[in-house]
């Protein structure tokens, strides 16, 4: 392949990959996607996330590429508490993490195979994927009773109503007597049933999951920040070396 042709062909690449995120999040009113602000330096929210994603999530989505033995390296937790807190069926803790649900028996039920979850937060961005947890919103014209403003007629179920609630999705009309219509605007949710937790603590739950998800898409992260660092500081020492001793070679020359 000529030279420049393949420059273009990565320039593309570079250009649909950037925009792919944004792409997805378009979709969604204004307003309707939030930022996550996860952090995944935060061990002790990683360790809530990976409750979370087993206890919620693991019914129904797997995390093929993630290994039990290593969430207990990364996680600064003991082999023991990885089985006892996030291991329920019996697996090895050198297994990955393998959902229990038939695919075709999830078929049958939702219509589709519900996505593995190892890369869905790079595939997505992590504010897709926290704000799509937050707009499940009541809609008695979906079998499941919820749509979703993030991922309109989706077919997963609010698996978190009990922690969130529900809540109803409140538009704004504006009428259009050209067209004879009403556009409607998105103009927030309201809670139209209270759950178990605050919509503070809500929000802190999905973070954590959000946080879990963040860093299974890339387990490299923790270990890159920190190599970095190690890097620059061995950078700065061997600059100091390097113009001492040229200093010290010039000083004759001069
Ligand atoms: C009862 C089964 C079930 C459970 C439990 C469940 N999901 Fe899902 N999920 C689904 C199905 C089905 C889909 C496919 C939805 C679609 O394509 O319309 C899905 C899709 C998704 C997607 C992809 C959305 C997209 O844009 O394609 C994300 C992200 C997601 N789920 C996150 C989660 C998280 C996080 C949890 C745990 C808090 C969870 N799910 C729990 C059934 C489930």
């Amino acid at each position: 392949m000529p030279i420049n042709r393949k420059i273009k062909n990565i320039a593309l690449a570079l250009v649909l990959s950037a925009s792919c995120p944004v792409a997805f999040a378009a979709s969604a009113p204004s307003g309707v996607i939030q930022p996550a602000n996860n952090d995944v330096a935060n061990t002790a929210s990683l360790q809530r996330g990976a409750r979370n994603f087993v206890n919620y999530c693991m019914g129904c989505h797997s995390a093929k590429y993630v290994r039990y033995s290593r969430l207990a390296a990364d996680l600064g937790l003991t082999e023991a508490q990885v089985i006892e807190n996030l291991m329920f069926t019996g697996e090895a803790i050198h297994d990955t993490m393998q959902v229990a649900l038939p695919e075709d028996a999830a078929a049958r039920w939702f219509g589709v195979v519900p996505p593995d979850l190892s890369l869905i937060a790079r595939a997505r961005g992590t504010d897709y994927v926290y704000s799509f947890l937050k707009s499940f919103y009541l809609d008695p014209k979906r079998p499941t009773g919820v749509n979703n403003l993030v991922l309109p007629g989706t077919s997963m179920p609010h698996v978190l109503w009990e922690l969130q609630g529900y809540q109803a999705a409140v538009y704004d009309g504006e009428s259009d007597p050209a067209h004879d219509a009403v556009h409607k605007k998105f103009k927030g949710f309201e809670l139209a049933q209270p759950g178990a937790l605050t919509p503070a603590e809500y929000d802190q739950f999905v973070r954590d999951t959000v946080n879990f998800l963040d860093y299974i898409s890339e387990p490299m992260q923790l270990e890159r920040r920190n190599l970095g660092f190690s890097v620059l500081g061995f950078l700065l020492v061997f600059f100091l070396l390097a113009f001492l001793l040229k200093k010290e070679y010039w000083k004759d020359v001069k």
